[in-house]
């Protein structure tokens, strides 16, 4: 049976830079995957209560390896490092964009992808493909909206509708999207919620 969750019960197990590194796990996983500087690290932090559990910055390619963070013992939470970082594009398609497809699309625990959007940008190309490569293997994920502080109701309006329209065209996508500011603490409940369902 199902122990409640605490949510600030959450502590760093793995850290992994190639896929071999990952041991197998007894517990199911939750990725949080997107762009370099989306809030994946920022929304982790706000989904615990925990300020300072994973370290979050400005410049982007803050998280550098795949981060397992044990959930009240019932889950992992596992923050990615970005992906569609200029600077390091060439190296990124041999190291990180490698670790990062091959652990999308091949874990057999992992449960739910979260694909974060920054919502003032909506997808842009790196997501698309990132999009079409798990609609491929047929990997279900769910788009998370982030840092909506930052918008107008109107501009959160358009992006949430312009969004929704595209991810209909993909089969893997999850048809409703998730709104959230972890600076505001906006949506968390939301992603807590999914998070309970997936234990
Ligand atoms: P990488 O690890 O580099 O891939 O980045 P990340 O996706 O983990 O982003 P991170 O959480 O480190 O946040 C990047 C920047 O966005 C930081 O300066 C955060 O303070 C900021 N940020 C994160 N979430 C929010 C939010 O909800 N609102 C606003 N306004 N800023 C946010
Ligand atoms: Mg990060």
């Amino acid at each position: 049976m199902k122990k409640d969750i605490i949510w600030a019960n959450c502590e760093f197990k793995i850290g992994a830079m190639d896929i071999e590194a990952i041991p197998a796990t007894h517990l199911n996983e939750i990725a949080f995957a997107g762009r370099s500087n989306v809030g994946k690290s920022s929304l982790v932090n706000a989904i615990t209560g925990r300020n300072s559990l994973v370290r979050v910055s400005k410049t982007p390619g803050c998280t550098r390896q795949l981060n397992f963070f044990e959930l009240s013992e019932q889950i992992y939470l596992v923050d990615m490092p970005g992906y569609g970082f200029a600077q390091r594009a060439k190296k990124e398609k041999y190291g990180w964009g490698r670790l990062i497809t091959e652990y999308l699309t091949g874990r057999v625990r992992l449960r739910r992808i979260f694909l974060l959007i920054d919502s003032r940008h909506g997808l842009k190309e790196g997501d698309i493909e990132i999009m079409k490569l798990l609609d491929k293997k047929a990997v279900t994920y769910q788009i998370v909206l982030t840092k909506i502080d930052e918008l107008k109701e109107a501009e959160l309006q358009k992006v949430i509708e312009e969004t929704t329209l595209k991810i209909k065209k993909h089969p893997a996508a999850f048809p409703e999207i998730i709104v959230t500011s972890s600076e505001r603490k906006l949506g968390i409940d939301v992603i807590r919620k999914e998070i309970l369902g997936l234990i």
